[in-house]
């Protein structure tokens, strides 16, 4: 897709569709939309759609009046929103070349990034492996905004950045589990690591166990294929900062439960639960090309979690390689099993600050539903920093609690920890367990099992991956202050 800025005028500007937001109790003047608005036909309500064409005074073929609900409420967030449903819209009506309107009080850079995200997002299809789909990309998309100050170059570039990377982890975390093994991600973060001028080094089963990593290998033991820890790294050109940030994936490539089987229904959507790992690569992707002024490494343990003749069974040892032991009291409670051998070798490399991201708990579904990512931390001024960071992405987090007392339900009589808690509060006893690994550096959990992934279509997201939460790492690692 060809990005491009344009200062001029809107009349002038020439396009398949000019989208033009509308808001609610507005009247739009301008382009022959007066009678729509007269008529109640537009009423500037949100995903509400009038596609007008040869619009009076427009260079543009036709014009796209977009409704954009309240002006008082709308933010960066529901401009990406709407770009986003706008550009879905046109492509059904096969407008292939679009430009958005910036103006008033919305013509900010964040706006501007907005909504050059929202095209790049609103364009992503996750139909790769249908014959005949590369009839309907987005060839081209402008913002415009009359005026415009110098800033809005850079921030249409890091639009542009943000939304390619996010949208390369929705495509690699669409990717199903046959033609996605651990050791196929791996080669993924591989091949995008030379490509943005990363390092990357892949510890293989035999690295695994030197280093003794008992806890992610007895997750990877029920399955034939070989499990994987990537490690991907990002040095500053000028180290302005003594801080590391290590950023941990869950990368379970599919999900049975293992012996502790899962039920067959909706199993399928198993194979997103390598979410977590995929936003790192992405993350990684534009931070490469954005470089921050900190040092940065992805630590990715995959696995394929499986219920093989060789598989652990409920009740099962394992020493982990910080040296506690864990009872495997249900082998489907495997990522943090895997995380906590990546967290505790996160620490071993230096990091000085951790954020991991994982399709953890269903209890978080519970607890949050598909709209907030659940955050936990044993550090506050971390946790302000993520939710800052989000907050600034429109990508929604919400703080849970981590009190000493939710450890209780974690005690086993024969290993230092159980790997399951109690019925209750399951996300809380999954943060716990990763706590333990973390120990005493600043860390922060992100549970994203309820917004990783739609499980229905969306104005502006098809079903599938979202790519959350790759805008908020890539922001806390750009806005990073000591
Ligand atoms: N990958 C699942 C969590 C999950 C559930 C993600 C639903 C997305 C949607 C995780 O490995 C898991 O199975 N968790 C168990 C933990 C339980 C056994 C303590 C769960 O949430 O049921
Ligand atoms: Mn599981
Ligand atoms: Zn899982």
């Amino acid at each position: 897709m060809k990005i491009t800025l344009e200062r001029n005028p809107a009349e002038q500007i020439a396009a398949g569709a000019l989208i033009v937001p509308v808001f609610e109790g507005e009247k739009e003047p301008r382009f022959g939309a007066a009678p729509f608005v007269d008529a109640g036909e537009v009423a500037g309500k949100a995903a509400e759609f009038t596609l007008l064409h040869n619009p009076a005074g427009a260079a543009a073929a036709r014009v796209l009046l977009a409704g954009a609900g309240k002006a008082d409420r709308f933010d960066s967030a529901e401009m990406r929103k709407l770009v986003a449903a706008s550009v879905r819209f046109l492509k059904k009506k096969k407008v292939l070349s679009a430009a958005v309107l910036l103006e008033g009080i919305r013509t900010g850079a964040e706006f501007a990034s907005a909504a050059v995200e929202g095209a790049i997002l609103g364009d992503f299809e996750p139909d790769r492996h249908k014959t005949g789909n590369d009839k309907t990309a987005l060839a081209s998309f402008t913002v415009v905004c009359p005026n415009g100050t110098a800033d809005l170059d850079a921030a249409v570039l890091r639009g542009q950045v943000l939304a390619e990377s996010q949208n390369f982890t929705r495509a690699l975390a669409n990717e199903p589990a046959n033609l996605l093994t651990p050791l196929k991600m791996a080669a993924a973060a591989r091949e995008m690591a030379q490509e943005q001028g990363l390092e990357c080094e892949v510890l293989e089963r035999g690295d695994l166990e030197r280093l003794g990593m008992g806890a992610l290998l007895g997750v990877a033991q029920g399955s034939a294929e070989p499990p994987a820890l990537i490690v991907l790294r990002y040095r500053p050109p000028a180290a302005a900062s003594a801080a590391h940030l290590g950023l941990v994936g869950k990368g379970v490539t599919f999900d049975t439960g293992g012996i502790s089987i899962k039920p067959s229904e909706g199993m399928e959507k198993m194979k997103y639960d390598m979410c977590g790992g995929a936003a790192m690569i992405g993350a990684m992707r534009a931070i490469a090309q954005l470089k921050p002024p900190l040092a940065v490494t992805a630590f990715i343990p995959c696995v394929e979690n499986m219920p093989g003749s060789r598989a652990q069974r409920p009740g099962d040892i394992v020493t982990a390689m910080s040296g506690k032991t864990i009872e495997v009291l249900n082998t489907d409670a495997e990522g943090r099993l895997i995380l906590a051998d990546a967290l505790a070798y996160a620490r071993r490399l230096g990091c000085t600050h951790l954020v991991d991201a994982a399709t953890l708990t269903g209890a978080i579904v519970v607890a949050l539903g598909h709209i907030y990512t659940g955050v936990f931390s044993n550090n506050d001024a971390m946790r302000d920093r993520v939710l800052r960071a989000a907050r600034a992405e429109g990508e929604r987090m919400w703080p849970m609690p981590l009190d000493d007392e939710y450890k209780e339900g974690l005690k086993s009589p024969f290993a230092d920890l159980a790997n399951i808690g109690t019925r209750w509060g399951g996300a809380i006893t999954a943060a716990i367990f990763l706590k333990e690994f973390a120990e005493d550096t600043p860390w922060v959990h992100l549970d994203i099992a309820g917004t990783a992934y739609l499980d229905e279509p969306q104005p502006n997201m098809p079903k599938g991956p979202t790519g959350l939460p790759v805008r908020t790492l890539v922001r806390l690692a750009t806005d990073w202050t000591d």
